[in-house]
């Protein structure tokens, strides 16, 4: 009998061994595994802030910097999940990963379902077009016309509450880009400082970027509803970065030249 209850007591101590319960307190609340290791979910597809560079096998950007840093700041090796966008919140609230950084708006709806940090970039809509097209200005002028979004964005729900305009949803800004180039929408809507970016960084040609703007957005990072332990920790680690030079080190890396925003 004896011996038995020793088998438990060790049986019992290696599974929590193995569950992690050794009292590392630096784990975010969700990962519950103990380790050290945040999991951070984006969307690869909007650059300056997520993408892939052909030539690098980390993926590349301001808000993959930025998690790095915060993630150094509080002592936690990053990993980086490439979800899509749509699929961010649902893999948030899942648990299957701790933050979402991927350009991602403050909203009254998102914040129903998540946690978001202070808020750490300023942007907002603006619109894309063919370089002869000479019809679309501004918003108002979109009555009529195709518009593609990406997917789950703002954009697509900004562009909805416009009457009599055809929407076309694409899984990423890219995708837009492309079918606007082939002629299958008039114009795209989409994050002003992606398009910026596009325009005048990836050697985009025979389209152009409109000066209106649609929308003043935040971005935030995501975490889920119940861990405002991590969120206070982000908080921390974003407001260290901004006071020592960190943040503007980073903003200056992708948006060198324009005047800080935030
Ligand atoms: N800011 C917009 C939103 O929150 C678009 C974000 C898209 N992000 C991305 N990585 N594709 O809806």
């Amino acid at each position: 009998m004896k011996r038995i209850f020793a088998l438990c007591a060790v049986l019992a101590f290696a599974v929590m061994a193995m569950a992690g319960c050794g009292g590392n307190s630096a784990a975010p609340a969700s990962s519950g595994s103990g380790s050290k290791v945040l999991k951070v979910g984006s969307s690869i597809d909007f650059a300056p802030f997520e993408f892939q560079d052909e030539t690098q096998k980390d993926y590349q950007g301001f808000d993959m910097d930025l998690i790095r840093a915060v993630g150094k700041e509080l002592g936690y090796e990053v990993e980086i999940q490439n979800i899509g966008f749509d699929g961010l919140i649902p893999a948030l609230e899942a648990k299957n990963i701790d933050v979402i950084i991927s350009g991602v708006t403050i909203n009254e709806e998102r914040k129903a379902k998540v946690l978001f940090s202070d808020p750490y970039y300023q942007s907002g809509l603006s619109m894309i077009v063919r370089e002869d097209n000479n019809d679309i200005h501004t918003f108002q002028d979109l009555k009529g016309k195709k518009v593609a979004v990406q997917l789950g964005t703002t954009s697509a729900a900004a562009v909805r509450k416009i009457d009599g305009v055809e929407i076309k949803e694409f899984n990423t800004p890219p995708d837009c880009f492309m079918e606007l180039k082939t002629g299958g929408v008039d114009v795209v809507v989409n994050d002003r400082p992606v398009n910026d970016y596009y325009i005048t960084k990836s050697g985009a040609t025979g389209v152009k970027g409109l000066q209106d703007l649609l929308t003043a957005e935040d971005y935030g990072i995501a975490m889920n509803k119940d861990n405002k332990e991590l969120q206070e920790k982000v908080n921390g680690a974003l407001k260290k970065l901004k006071e020592n030079g960190e943040y503007q080190k980073i903003y200056d890396k992708w948006f060198g030249g324009v005047s800080k925003k935030q």
